[in-house]
């Protein structure tokens, strides 16, 4: 690995875990309290579309509750990547923002935002306004164009993925951190890395369902152990 390898960090629930966001399929995960096909498919959007805002509404407040707030596994992500500096590149499957708050910029959001609309009809996203409902007009196509939660149902197509794996290939290394490794395309960004020659990492509570698929793997909390393979890193990389 050379001076400033070119690295993609893909992130998962587990690294909110800690900064009190439910990930969603660890006991009481938002999984076990909601039916997927309830909230988060196309249909259930169509079927009900009130019940999908009142989900994504709880989901966006807890967000905004001043208890939740970046922890040390985030933190240390903004410090990679401005070390590594433009060949980084934070995928995360998460939907909140604390990559953001804690200072991440070079990241792509493949399963979209909490704090964005869609419009249904021009795709076109725009910033959350706490007065959104499922009959809001949306701000481009009034008043034909209707709002939906800036998020990537099950049954679509996650965001950017040209970009992702244009990424994937030319990287030396691939980190994968706090996600259980059940949902694809994510879940098959390790073997893509893999196939380019990357050196891959998971740093998860527990081992994921493809975690003999990476070359290295280290368990515990994301607040422990992100930090500690960050500062190791740096320091192999004399960047410390
Ligand atoms: N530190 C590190 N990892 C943790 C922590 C923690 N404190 N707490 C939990 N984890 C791990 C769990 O062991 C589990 O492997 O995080 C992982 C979370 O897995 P999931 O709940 O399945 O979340 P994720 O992998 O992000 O889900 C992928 O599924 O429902 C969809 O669109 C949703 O983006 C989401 C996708």
């Amino acid at each position: 690995m050379g001076n400033k390898p070119r690295v993609v960090v893909l992130t998962g629930a587990g690294i909110s875990a800690e900064s009190g966001l439910r990930t969603f399929r660890d006991s009481n995960g938002l999984w076990e309290n909601h039916k997927v096909e309830d909230v988060a498919t196309p249909e259930a959007y169509a079927a009900n579309s009130e019940l999908v805002y009142k989900f994504y509404n709880a989901r966006r407040a807890q967000l905004q509750e001043p208890s939740v707030v970046p922890n040390a596994a985030h933190e240390a992500l903004a410090r990679l990547e401005k070390q590594i500096g433009k060949d980084f590149l934070l995928v995360t499957q998460n939907v909140d923002d604390l990559h953001e708050r804690a200072g991440s910029q070079r990241m792509i959001h493949m399963h979209g935002k909490l704090l964005s609309a869609r419009c249904i009809s021009s795709g076109e996203s725009h910033r959350w306004e706490a007065s959104f409902d499922e009959t809001t007009p949306c701000p481009c196509c009034k008043p034909s164009g209707v709002l939906r939660p800036d998020i990537v149902w099950f049954g679509e197509m996650p965001l950017k993925m040209d970009d992702i794996i244009l990424a994937l290939t030319k990287a030396d290394l691939f980190i994968s951190i706090g996600t259980s490794g059940q949902v694809y395309p994510a879940a098959g960004f390790v073997q893509v890395a893999k196939d380019s020659g990357a050196r891959t990492v998971e740093l998860n509570l527990e081992p994921s369902d493809g975690f003999d698929m990476f070359d290295e793997s280290y368990h515990g909390p994301a607040s422990k152990v992100v930090p500690n393979f960050v500062e190791s890193l740096l320091e192999e990389l004399s960047l410390a």
